[in-house]
């Protein structure tokens, strides 16, 4: 068996050790005689294996005892509806900043509910870079404050946390979570779906400061009031149990890696070389301003877009997988989440250097 080079998206590259352990696990979890996929989530075993899993998200994050962590379902996108529904407590808007296609996706939902204020935006400079704290038109009578810190397609990470005062700032976190460490005290909501950073598809994690909750919109389903998840320990009905669990195992990984500290000097190293080589080359270009480049999600565009194909066709070859840009920018994306390797990075690069070279 050959592991490629996987630089997907999402969903994404697993750290190998944890795929070997749960396969290792598979048919007899701990001796029980069952996989955990089998069990009831109610049982002691997953209960466990759950609260275990929780812990070492707070304690990877440093998450205050006042935030609640809740593993959910329906992706980031149900939190696109969630979160207003849950937060805008009486108030009669909300602010969102727009950096691209992530965020354009929550204001369009947010506006179901809401008067959506558009804070800033650099559409006009086609999500080259992110509005500076400057720039933010902040409304002090919203409900909160809106913001995607990574845009996983255009490959635009904020370099600062928006200071918003008493308002509190939400954050779509999906493609950077646990890329670095954050302060969680800084935010009202931080959301993510799992299937980058944090595990398989079919989980969603939020972390809510729990003053928050509790007070939701008229005829909200019961299934999107946080308050409700909350209190039943993200149990009010069955979770994605196998998804939680592979999230635990990712968890445990991650502390080996020196937890968030450890992981981001390693992203930022893995980052440096890609962008480097980027740079580096008149044949291969990123658009976005330096300080906002993502150390997550890498669009690049050769010289010559006649050439996407063969060098698509020739990564795959090599053994690169995952690398056309999403189809609405066009282009290269090369993926480099925590559990893609800087061995892998390096594969990358040798094979832009020799693309160009004989194809260039
Ligand atoms: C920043 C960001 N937000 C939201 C989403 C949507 O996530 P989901 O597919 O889990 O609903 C994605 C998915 O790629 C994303 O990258």
């Amino acid at each position: 068996m050959t592991r490629k080079h996987n630089f997907s998206a999402g969903p994404a590259a697993l750290p190998q050790s944890v795929l070997a352990r749960a396969q290792e696990e598979m048919l007899d979890w701990h001796g029980k005689g069952l996989s955990i996929m089998e069990m009831s989530h109610r049982s002691q075993e997953f209960v466990s294996v759950a609260e275990t899993a929780e812990q070492d998200l707070r304690d990877l994050l440093d998450i205050p005892a006042n935030y609640k962590v809740l593993f959910l379902q329906g992706g980031a996108t149900s939190q696109f509806g969630m979160v207003p529904m849950n937060l805008l407590r009486g108030a009669a808007a909300a602010d969102y900043i727009d950096t691209g296609i992530w965020s354009g996706k929550a204001i369009e939902e947010a506006s179901r509910y809401t008067q959506v204020g558009l804070v800033a935006s650099s559409k006009d400079e086609h999500y080259t870079r992110v509005p500076a704290q400057a720039e933010l038109k902040l409304n002090p009578a919203a409900a909160y404050v809106h913001y995607t810190s990574n845009e996983t397609i255009g490959g635009l990470e904020f370099d600062y946390v928006p200071e918003t005062g008493e308002v509190p700032l939400v954050v779509d976190m999906s493609s950077d979570i646990l890329a670095r460490p954050i302060d969680v005290s800084r935010y009202g909501l931080i959301y993510a779906g799992a299937q980058k950073n944090i595990g398989p598809a079919g989980l969603t994690v939020v972390i809510v400061r729990d003053d928050l909750i509790g007070n939701t919109l008229a005829g909200t389903p019961t299934m999107f009031d946080y308050q409700v998840h909350a209190a039943a320990d993200s149990m009010n009905n069955t979770p994605p149990t196998f998804a939680w669990y592979m999230t635990g195992l990712v968890f445990k990984w991650l502390k080996e890696q020196g937890g968030v500290e450890g992981i981001a000097r390693i992203n930022a190293r893995k980052a440096e070389r890609l962008y480097g080589a980027i740079d580096g080359s008149d044949f291969y270009a990123n658009p976005i301003a330096p300080a906002n480049r993502s150390i997550m999600n890498v669009p690049f565009t050769l010289a010559d877009s006649a050439l996407d194909k063969l060098f698509l066709e020739r990564a795959e070859a090599a053994g690169l997988l995952n690398l056309k840009g999403h189809r609405s920018v066009g282009g290269m994306r090369a993926s480099i989440y925590n559990a893609v390797s800087e061995e892998s990075v390096e594969a990358l690069v040798a094979f832009m250097q020799e693309f160009e070279r004989t194809a260039g």
